[in-house]
């Protein structure tokens, strides 16, 4: 769904990528780079800025925090272009918060197909708002509900968990979904609410917008008898929920993917699961969605299709980097 000339993994390797967003090109930290070569080392010469690590910070943070932010530190511009979008007094120490709340970089736009648009922003933990990895899944989340919406005669009612800045509710939402998007972090659900705003200037969305802890919430929507259409879940390997709630995938994410399950209404269109935890591979994700799948969806097993495989980004100089996995059920 994002197009060569707004998006480029241009190489990766050393616990690092070179991208490109529009003209400007990044060098930041990629902890599934860790271990590999980079395709062409001279390339890495056309950075506009690179994220530098604070490891003093890293060797202090607590060791769950590290792995759900990543580690703190700071942009640095490397060229005039990149001076433009990380000036000196956004790159200094006092910039963000513990939680990563602020932002440490002008903001500047990507639009993804034509279909919706992100802002980005460079944060203090090296992240800018968009996981490019996601975005073959926003265009299979796009199909599946106009298709979903073929069949069931209806806009699609989607809830959206771990849904961080929004990709794949703008992509439920550009195909006429109405989504529920829910994150514990209030900084990246108010920066979800206004991509929105800037993709679909003309129209009201429907969407809801919650801040929540996404175990919690799903245990409140089962009790309140809500059902949806479609389920997208993307949960980090640590979290922690609005009030603090520590998410672990290894320990949580089953009773969690039960529950999302028991949410989908008996014709649904789809449940998608991304992961990005060692030990949960694309095998193991898609047997354990199928298990949950299988006690409440007995009768429908013949007309439901599962998926599953590694995600992955093509780059220019190098191979495909590995982002993660997924399994997919459908109802056709
Ligand atoms: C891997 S990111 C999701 C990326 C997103 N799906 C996308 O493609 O843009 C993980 C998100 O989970 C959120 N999170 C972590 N623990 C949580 C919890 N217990 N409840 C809700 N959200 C949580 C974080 O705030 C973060 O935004």
């Amino acid at each position: 769904m994002l197009e060569k000339t707004e998006y480029e993994l241009i190489d990766f390797g050393a616990g690092r990528r070179l991208e490109r967003f529009n003209a400007l090109i990044l060098d930041r930290p990629c902890p599934s780079a860790q271990g590999l070569r980079q395709g062409s080392p001279s390339v890495w010469k056309r950075a506009d800025a690179t994220f530098v690590e604070r490891r003093k910070e890293a060797g202090r943070s607590r060791k769950n925090e590290a792995a759900a932010l990543g580690v703190r530190g700071y942009w640095r511009p490397l060229t005039e272009h990149g001076a433009v979008f990380f000036s000196e007094e956004s790159t200094n120490e006092s910039s963000g918060d513990r939680e990563g709340n602020a932002i440490s970089s002008k903001p500047w736009a990507l639009s993804v197909g034509g279909f919706f648009t992100l802002e980005l922003k460079g944060s203090p933990f090296g992240h800018l708002g968009v996981f490019p990895e996601q975005a073959e899944n926003w265009r299979r989340i796009y199909d599946l509900c106009q298709e979903g919406r073929g069949r069931i005669n209806r806009p699609l009612r989607i809830l959206n968990l771990f849904g961080y800045t929004g990709g794949s509710a703008l992509a439920a939402l550009a195909a006429g979904a109405e989504v529920t998007h829910v994150d514990a972090a209030r900084n990246v659900v108010a920066m979800a609410k206004c991509n929105a705003a800037l993709s679909f200037p003309e129209r009201e969305v429907a969407a809801r917008w919650i801040v929540d802890d996404a175990v919690k919430y799903v245990k409140r929507e089962l009790k309140r008898e809500s059902r949806y259409d479609g389920v997208i879940l993307d949960p980090p390997t640590y979290g922690h929920g609005a009030r603090g709630e520590v998410w672990r995938l290894s320990r949580d994410l089953e009773p969690l993917l039960t529950n999302c399950v028991n949410l989908l209404n008996d014709s649904f269109a789809f449940i998608m699961l991304t992961g990005h935890t060692p030990g949960f591979d694309a095998p193991v994700l898609e047997r354990l969605l199928r298990s949950c799948m299988k006690k409440r969806f007995e009768a429908n097993a013949r007309r439901c299709e599962h998926l599953s495989q590694p995600l992955g980004i093509q780059s220019t100089f190098n191979g495909a980097l590995p982002c993660g996995d997924l399994a997919l059920s459908v109802l056709r």
